[in-house]
């Protein structure tokens, strides 16, 4: 079977690997990585396909930058191109990034099957892009993966075929234990991250990069001041997206002194940090579920989630942008009086190879 394995953006690189290494794993399967190139930084791209262990893609085209529509316009062309040359029997598309749903409806289209490994998520939020890719791109495809129980509820509320639609864990915590097995036996000086926790035995880690958060000068003002507040008790450090940082200077905002800006890290930098963190203040997507995998509290600045385990198993909060609520929750962490949490069913580190074997399943 042909498969074409996408990726485009950062939080895809992590989830796509696992995936190619099971796949290598047999020989049934002939398979290509495909970068849209919606993320082109060295270190929001490249610096991922160095660490994860992944070949470089074959196929690498350059749609990043530009609105959602230019972006997605420019994808959809040059990966029809690519599917009329190669016609894959499969595309295989992760998580819920631009590049994602471009690649699925090309794919479709061009009669060409669809999985989409991360599927069922909803936050039920349509002022967020990723809620949008999530629905068009669960609309067409043929077979789902999913992470989590509340993603398959959601997928028989739409009607969708039990057949198709399967239970197999996260592909993302896959990588986050071989990363993390990796990272235990390297020295902890390869990392540069160690010299801050060396000179901090305490800290928090923040990411910010959500529209609805960094976007508007009144909210992003308001969200650095939270952070202000909390790092008069807890240093933070703060790896900073491409997006937020071009808006606090368009904005002209400036965090405390005690909150650290770096650039963005790579995955085995940022685990380094995270793992060892008091808290995680955030609002990705995928460090909500793995600072549930490893138990760290994590305090996610958003109204809603389209991860709900996290909250309902896991070691995470949602606290929106409301100061009130970030400082009571963050004084119960300080002061030790957090949930421990339990591992989500399934997250056990072999999601990729039941992806596999469903695939390969006749
Ligand atoms: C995208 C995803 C989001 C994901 C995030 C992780 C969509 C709709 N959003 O958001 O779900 O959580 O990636 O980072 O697909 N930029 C650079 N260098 C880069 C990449 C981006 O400078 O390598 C800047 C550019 O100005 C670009 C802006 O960031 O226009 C936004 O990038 P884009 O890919 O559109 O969305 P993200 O905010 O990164």
């Amino acid at each position: 079977i042909k498969i074409m394995l996408i990726a485009g953006a950062r939080p895809n690189f992590m989830k796509i690997a696992p995936i190619a290494r099971s796949f290598d794993k047999t020989n049934e399967i002939e398979y290509k990585i495909l970068h849209t190139g919606q993320h082109y930084d060295q270190n929001m791209s490249d610096i991922f396909f160095e660490e994860l262990g992944i070949r470089n893609p074959d196929y690498h085209l350059g749609s990043g930058g530009g609105t959602h529509a230019q972006q997605t316009a420019k994808i959809m062309v040059e990966f029809e191109a690519i599917c009329e040359k190669d016609r894959p029997d499969l595309v295989v598309v992760v998580g819920d990034v631009n590049s994602t749903l471009a690649c699925s409806i090309v794919a479709k289209k061009m009669h060409i099957k669809v999985a989409h490994v991360e599927a069922g998520l909803r936050s039920f939020d349509l002022t967020m892009p990723e809620e949008i890719n999530r629905m068009v791109t669960d609309s067409i495809s043929d077979l789902f993966f999913v992470t989590e129980e509340q993603g398959m509820v959601n997928l028989k509320k739409e009607g969708k075929p039990d057949s198709a639609v399967h239970f197999v864990g996260h592909v993302m915590i896959d990588n986050l234990y071989y990363q993390l097995s990796k990272l235990e036996k390297m020295p902890s000086e390869t990392f540069k991250t160690t010299e801050y926790k060396q000179q901090h035995t305490r800290y928090g880690v923040v990411t910010l990069h959500r529209p609805s958060n960094v976007d508007d000068k009144n909210t992003l003002e308001a969200v650095i001041d939270s952070l202000s507040s909390i790092s008069r008790t807890l240093p933070l450090i703060f790896p900073i997206h491409p997006r937020t940082r071009k808006n606090l200077e368009t904005f002209g905002i400036k965090p405390a002194e005690n909150i650290t800006l770096t650039d963005p890290l790579s995955y085995m930098e940022f685990l380094n940090l995270w793992k060892d963190s008091v808290v995680a203040l955030t609002d990705s997507g995928g460090l909500q579920e793995e600072t549930t995998a490893l138990g760290v509290p994590c305090l996610t600045l958003r109204k809603n989630t389209e991860r709900p385990i996290t909250v309902t198993q896991g070691t995470n909060e949602l606290v929106g942008t409301s100061k009130k609520k970030l400082m009571v929750n963050f004084e119960k962490i300080m002061a030790g009086n957090w949930k421990t949490g339990r591992k989500p069913d399934l997250w056990d580190g072999r999601a990729a190879e039941r992806i596999t074997d469903i695939i390969l399943a006749p």
